[in-house]
């Protein structure tokens, strides 16, 4: 049996650690063969792709990025794309099966591909922990931890000002980011897009904590928009240059504080930082199983499914499951974070 290996969409902390156990185990337990496709999607275009022998994947578990290349290619919609060419090929490269890596967009191409008679199995990912059919993402838990950090020292910065700082984090549908760095860094206020927090409540959280003599601390994920403003940067206007004015939400959120409370602000984009760099222990330990799980997949004949973490066990699920619509931040997790706003 000989495998493509694929990763799509936006890179994540973890992608080389599925690549590598998928390899080792599949060569160890099932004597497989595997090949790299280069770019995502876009490799199986063009038949670009790279041998994966077992020394190519020896110590990857903690490196970032992912060895193969990613692109935003849609397997349908780029030229040379659709199932009969993708099939031909598979064919000419001697693929029996394909492992697709990545997060909605990458599993619904992959899904179509499997409904057109492709043989292959997805492992989800992302640092946005928004698809539904997992618990959680890899990637995810290392987005957190450096939201976290930044945030830790932010506010000694902030404390030393008598400031508010304002982070802004990655999440332009979902929150899930914003309301674990937040709750861990013990943030007076969280903005998430699920909730349309009105920018007075911020404000009034904002000056309990300054009025205490401390330094608010508030964190903003990249899709919030607070209620009575449906386009806030769009209200911002744009320089005489024709540039926008504001960067971006983080930068909005600041501003307004700052008018609304006088209290000096200062605001931060974590950005793809929150994407670079090695895995946490979890997210090691996540996709080494995930890559594992992928090739028993494989190996089982279950097409069409992917790997899933439901509590400890990593099981399988269909691919549609991870396409019913994004996971978004409930309405208790948000009320129980939001018990230690302001304070
Ligand atoms: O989906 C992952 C993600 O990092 C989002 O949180 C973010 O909004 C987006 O990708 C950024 O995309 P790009 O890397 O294309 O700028």
């Amino acid at each position: 049996m000989r495998i493509g290996l694929l990763t799509s969409g936006g890179d994540c902390p973890g992608l080389n650690a599925v690549i590598r156990s998928a390899v080792l185990h599949g060569i160890k337990t099932y004597d497989y063969e595997f090949v790299g496709i280069r770019n995502g999607w876009q490799g199986l275009i063009d038949r670009n792709v790279m041998d994966l022998p077992r020394q190519v994947v020896r110590g990857l578990a903690r490196t970032g990025g992912t060895i193969l290349g990613t692109s935003r290619t849609h397997p349908y919609d780029a030229e040379g794309g659709g199932p009969d060419n993708i099939k031909h090929n598979m064919s000419q490269l001697g693929l029996d099966a394909l492992v697709a890596i990545g997060g909605e967009g990458t599993l619904a191409g992959a899904k179509r591909l499997y409904d057109d008679g492709i043989p292959l199995v997805g492992v989800p990912k992302t640092i946005d922990n928004d698809l539904r059919g997992t618990d959680y993402t890899f990637g995810f838990d290392t987005a957190v931890s450096i939201a976290t950090d930044a945030m830790d020292r932010l506010r000694t910065t902030g404390e030393s000002h008598h400031r508010c700082m304002v982070a802004e984090v990655m999440g332009r549908h979902v929150g899930w980011i914003a309301l674990h760095s937040g709750m861990a860094a013990g943030a007076h206020a969280i903005l998430i897009p699920e909730v349309r927090t009105p920018m007075e409540q911020v404000c009034q959280w904002v000056k309990q904590v300054h009025e205490r003599g401390r330094s608010p601390l508030v964190v903003v994920a990249e899709g919030f928009i607070p209620e009575g403003h449906d386009d806030p940067l769009a209200e911002a206007g744009v320089e005489a240059s024709g540039r926008p004015r504001l960067g971006g939400i983080g930068e909005w959120v600041t501003r307004t504080i700052e008018d609304m409370t006088g209290v000096e602000s200062r605001s931060t984009v974590l950005g793809h930082i929150q994407r670079g760099g090695a895995p946490t222990g979890f997210d090691r330990v996540l996709s080494t199983r995930f890559g594992m799980g992928a090739v028993d997949l494989i190996h089982a004949g279950r097409y069409g499914r992917m790997v899933s973490l439901k509590g400890t066990e990593i099981v399988q699920v269909d691919l549609a499951e991870a396409l019913d619509g994004l996971k978004e931040v409930p309405a208790h997790r948000y009320e129980e974070a939001k018990v230690l706003f302001g304070r």
